[in-house]
């Protein structure tokens, strides 16, 4: 499931991100590379052990842990602290696939990839090129969202950030370990969550809300570890 969250920070917190950054040395991303997209991967990134990455990884994480969507999307169990990174004009990442195992330097210790996220720091019109295209099933998906906008996407896509051509493009991507490893599973609660949501909406008294909650937790009881 690829899925879209507007605003999972606001224009005050992406601001504010974007200071934060524009005041800090980069390196060069193929520092935290595996050995087959060393090769194909060209931009810059913040030292993961820097005190402003760990302090707009916080704002980051704790804005998203109050974030509805996110939560029913993610079924968040850890959460790897977000890297920032950033390209110029001339660089990529090509095709490549997330590793499986990260370790977290927070002491939060080793955690399963399960979904991959994206949060777009810049604007859209502030850089020509430098869209995520993500593989599954279904094709290619290009994605290009506003500041603030969030991706969330299953870590196991094959996904490539398209050369830069004008302007820069920074953003922040970070990997969670849900509490529900497979993805149509995940599909399936989300799904089932947001149409509870609904019905609870359109018609508040309606009896058939509650059946459908019990089941939603049934269903989580059945799949989740914690
Ligand atoms: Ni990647």
């Amino acid at each position: 499931m690829l899925l879209q969250i507007p605003g999972a920070l606001s224009a005050e917190q992406v601001a504010q991100c974007r200071r934060s950054l524009a005041e800090i040395d980069w390196i060069d991303g193929r520092a935290t590379a595996g050995h087959l997209s060393m090769s194909v991967k060209h931009n810059d990134q913040i030292r993961e052990d820097h005190p402003v990455a760990a302090r707009l990884g916080r704002l980051i994480q704790g804005a998203l842990e109050q974030n509805p969507l996110f939560v029913s999307g993610a079924l968040p169990a850890k959460i790897v602290p977000p890297i920032f990174n950033r390209y110029s004009v001339g660089q990529s990442y090509g095709p490549h696939i997330d590793g499986s195992i990260r370790s977290a330097n927070d002491g939060a210790g080793r955690i399963r990839t399960d979904v991959s996220a994206t949060l777009f720091l810049c604007e859209p019109d502030e850089y020509d090129g430098g869209e995520l295209l993500i593989e599954d099933t279904y094709g290619s998906h290009s994605v290009k969202w506003p500041a603030g906008h969030l991706v969330l996407y299953p870590a196991s896509s094959v996904h490539q950030v398209r050369p830069v051509t004008r302007g820069t493009r920074i953003a922040a991507f970070f990997w969670i370990q849900s509490m529900v490893r497979e993805d149509a599973r995940r599909r399936m609660l989300f799904d089932l969550d947001q149409n509870i949501q609904r019905l609870r909406r359109d018609v508040p008294e309606h009896g058939a809300a509650l059946e459908l909650t019990a089941l939603y937790h049934n269903l989580m009881r059945e799949w989740a570890e914690v």
